[in-house]
């Protein structure tokens, strides 16, 4: 219906406003219940969560670790240490998918307009939840890349004004933060924050950034946890810094600060507030073990105003309604509007929601804990082999499940090669300067990073 509605944009709009506006609100393409949620960036969305009102409860942990695992169809004659990389879905998160794909593949149509915007409304209130903040500030994105990208497209500047990040930070922001320069003049500055993670205190990290930063400074652009060291930014004293900066700045010239949150996000136990920035972008297909081809912007409490959104949104009724009185204002910037519509893989998108509630299910705090021990086990015998270097530190204050680290006189990729002759999943991402990673979760076990240690020094 959407679609002969859009491809019906030679006729005159306005003559069909009735009839159209109708069709599009019943199509269930953008439902009557999204109206007018979120403009404030922190109401929550009103939605029709089929099992559990507004908000999913948080449960409280008790499976136990062999339980968890077993959620997981992953071969068992491989060592999976991928979790950084794309998720294998749990049985809840497979079963979702395969409900919502039953439904779809029966009537689509029928299908689409009974769950469409509850079912993304759903998704985002599950993760307003996860993160302690309204569904209001939750855009649903198909990846981090896919957010850190809208995230800064979005952004306002002036030739003067200057973006701030670092030689740690992954492509992905760097690239970014490179069209946001070309497209506004604004100029790029990249600071060094470490030579070697184990020499940077939490103070020298906030110290370095609040060094890189002056008056031109507008943007401040960083990744929580870095994927070539798997060290793990003090999040919440760097944007605390930024406030006080910000604190005896005028509005307009306030420094915006913007995380790439992808690598703690479904491994740290905290909440938006912890994190103290404007905008977390984050994959669910990672360490959340969600649906590929998910993921969230949280918006901190300035919402989505500022931003101008990149890719037409099917969420925001507002939208459709400009477009069809052609009266050409879409209305303030929000967290529908930063949903990128389109016709999409429903299915997973849906099942987004039965991601967070298996990870409530499980508890935060438990899976942060296991993370940390499991990761810590790698690190403390990792180094305990003489031709190793471990990069990423040993305290879970300054990591999180990322372990990365050299293999004298193997490059990263020879080493990560012959792990996988021997079924262990290693990898090595294109920095400039690459280590190798082993990333343990919730899906593995001590008995794993046993065998891998075990594989490490006879290959060391
Ligand atoms: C820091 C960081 N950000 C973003 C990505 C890409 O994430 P996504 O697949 O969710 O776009 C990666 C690697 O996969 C990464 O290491």
């Amino acid at each position: 219906m959407t679609e002969n509605l859009l491809a019906n944009d030679a006729l005159d709009r306005r003559g069909f406003m009735g009839s159209v506006g109708a069709a599009v609100l019943a199509a269930g393409v953008v439902s009557a219940c999204d109206r007018g949620d979120g403009e404030s960036g922190t109401a929550d969305a009103p939605t029709s969560n089929r099992r559990n009102g507004p908000h999913p409860p948080k449960l409280t942990g008790s499976a136990d670790w062999e339980d968890v695992r077993a959620q997981f169809d992953l071969s068992e004659d491989t060592i999976h240490m991928s979790a950084m990389l794309i998720s294998s879905h749990p049985k809840p998160v497979r079963e979702a998918i395969e409900r919502h794909r039953k439904g779809l593949d029966r009537d689509p149509v029928t299908y689409l307009e009974a769950n469409n915007s509850s079912g993304l409304n759903a998704a985002r209130s599950a993760a307003g939840n996860f993160l302690g903040v309204g569904s209001g500030r939750i855009a649903l994105t198909d990846s981090t890349t896919m957010g850190v990208g809208m995230v800064y497209n979005g952004m306002q500047l002036a030739p003067e004004d200057e973006i701030l990040s670092t030689e740690q930070d992954y492509y992905v922001t760097i690239e970014a933060i490179r069209q946001l320069s070309k497209r506004t003049g604004a100029r790029v500055r990249r600071i060094v924050l470490y030579e070697r993670t184990e020499t940077l205190s939490p103070d020298e990290a906030v110290a370095r950034i609040l060094a890189g930063i002056n008056p031109r400074t507008r943007v401040v652009a960083l990744t929580w946890v870095h994927s070539s060291t798997g060290y793990k930014l003090p999040a919440g004293a760097i944007g605390d810094a930024i406030e006080k900066i910000n604190s005896s700045r005028p509005q307009e010239r306030r420094i915006v600060f913007a995380l790439d949150g992808v690598h703690g996000f479904g491994v740290e136990d905290v909440e938006l507030s912890d994190l103290r920035c404007d905008y977390l972008m984050a994959g669910c297909h990672k360490w959340l073990f969600g649906p590929r081809g998910t993921g969230i912007i949280v918006a901190g409490e300035q919402g989505y105003a500022p931003l101008i959104p990149s890719i037409p949104s099917f969420l925001e009724s507002g939208a459709f309604t400009s477009w069809v009185t052609d009266n050409g204002d879409a209305g303030p910037n929000n967290a529908q509007r930063m949903t990128p519509g389109g016709f999409q893989a429903f299915e997973h998108k849906w099942a987004l929601l039965d991601a967070f509630e298996w990870i409530q299910s499980i508890g935060k705090s438990r899976v942060a804990a296991r993370t940390y021990e499991l990761a810590g086990q790698l690190k403390e015998g990792l180094r305990s082999i003489d031709a190793v270097t471990v990069q990423t530190p040993a305290s879970s204050r300054e990591s999180a499940g990322i372990v990365a680290f050299d293999i004298e006189g193997l490059s990263p990729n020879a080493a990560v090669a012959r792990l996988r002759e021997r079924k262990i999943i290693a990898s090595v991402a294109p920095y400039a300067i690459p280590h190798v990673r082993l990333t343990p979760s919730i899906r593995n076990t001590p008995a794993e990073i046993d065998e891998v240690l075990r594989v490490i020094r006879q290959m060391a």
